[in-house]
């Protein structure tokens, strides 16, 4: 029951030079523990027991704090908290109430996952409570080409061996806001995930193109490699290259969306978000390919251009929220 505050170290130089210096919080209970960091509001480790008196890590974590911001390294955003806006908007552009926007584009002329320097850069205020920790930050109008001073928040807190995201987000001009994490999990602490299994409750998908901005709107994932709906091993979709789509979660409201299983130790997490959609990705570009399964809970990829893809936007008076948990069971858990 107890949050432990420790100095992670320096990036950026001399002091005086822009020095950033980052500060790491381990809350942990009786059953789980996790690493989050100001630094990109970041998930830097959930460990959880191994079953023999031990731990594992089931997340994937760069070795020290300067690949987190290192240009390469931080393209795979790992833990991070991503904003102002999660996936791509397309041309790095929309318009809203008539005014046309122009964000910094990051793949290609395309705007990904917050822009040149998204939130997964900025180091945030941290909070400490019981068992929880807040980040907040505060974007200012014109960052990124976003309008709008958006003060958003997302809150880490343990209850028995479930860790609980909560996100939130008010504006004072009307934005576009959609916040996720990027934790890269992997049940059994390392190596492929090819013998893990993973169920996503979505009927539907966005099909996309090259550039994975979605095209011709949601789609029955019937007899596509889309379809997660019953336990699947990521053997064969590994084999095919992995995924990284978006998918459609069934339902309204918070509700189980997803399940990752590591059969050979019963391991398993269960995903429950409010969010309606899950970008899922199998790692395909990280130096290791397929060694985790990022399940990012968030709205639709460019629904600022594509409003019939669902809400993007978020006006003055009004309050962006998101909750996502992650419930665990397995070895050495109830
Ligand atoms: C995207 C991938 C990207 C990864 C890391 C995912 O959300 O869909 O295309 O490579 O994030 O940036």
């Amino acid at each position: 029951m107890t949050v432990e505050v420790s100095s992670i170290g320096r990036l950026g130089g001399d002091p005086g030079s822009g020095a950033l210096d980052v500060t790491g919080y381990l809350i942990a209970n009786d059953l789980i523990a996790v690493e989050v960091w100001d630094l990109g509001a970041t998930l830097v480790a959930l460990a959880v027991p191994d079953g023999s008196g031990g731990r594992v890590d089931t997340v994937l974590r760069h070795p020290d704090v300067a690949h987190y911001a290192d240009p390469d390294d931080r393209r795979g955003y790992l833990g991070a908290t991503i904003g102002r806006y999660a996936n791509r908007i397309a041309g790095s552009r929309f318009v809203l109430d008539g005014r046309s926007y122009s964000l910094t584009a990051n793949e290609g002329p395309n705007h990904l996952h917050g822009g040149r320097v998204g939130f997964d850069q900025r180091v945030w205020v941290a909070t400490i409570g019981d068992e929880e920790v807040t980040f907040s930050l505060v974007s200012d109008d014109g960052d990124q080409g976003y309008p709008g001073r958006l003060t958003a928040s997302v809150r880490y807190g343990l209850l028995g061996p479930t860790l609980e995201i909560e996100y939130r987000a008010t504006t004072d001009a009307p934005t576009v806001v959609n916040l996720t994490n990027h934790a890269y999990w992997n049940l059994a602490g390392g190596g492929s995930i090819a013998d893990q299994e993973i169920v996503v409750a979505a009927d539907r998908w966005l099909p996309v193109d090259d550039a994975s901005i979605p095209i011709d709107g949601p789609t029955a994932v019937d007899r596509t490699r889309f379809d997660f709906r019953q336990p699947t091993r990521l053997d064969d979709t590994l084999a095919l290259g992995g995924v990284d789509q978006c998918l459609l979660v069934d339902g309204q409201g918070f509700r189980d969306v997803a399940t990752l299983t590591h059969p050979p130790t019963g391991r398993s997490m269960v995903v429950a978000t409010d969010q309606p959609a899950i970008q899922l990705y199998t790692a395909n570009h990280l130096d290791t390919p397929y060694t985790a399964v990022c399940l990012e809970t968030q709205r639709a990829p460019d629904a600022p251009n594509q409003p019939e893809l669902g809400p993007s936007v978020l006006r003055p008076g009004e309050t962006y929220r998101h909750r996502t948990i992650h419930t665990f069971a397995g070895p050495g858990l109830p």
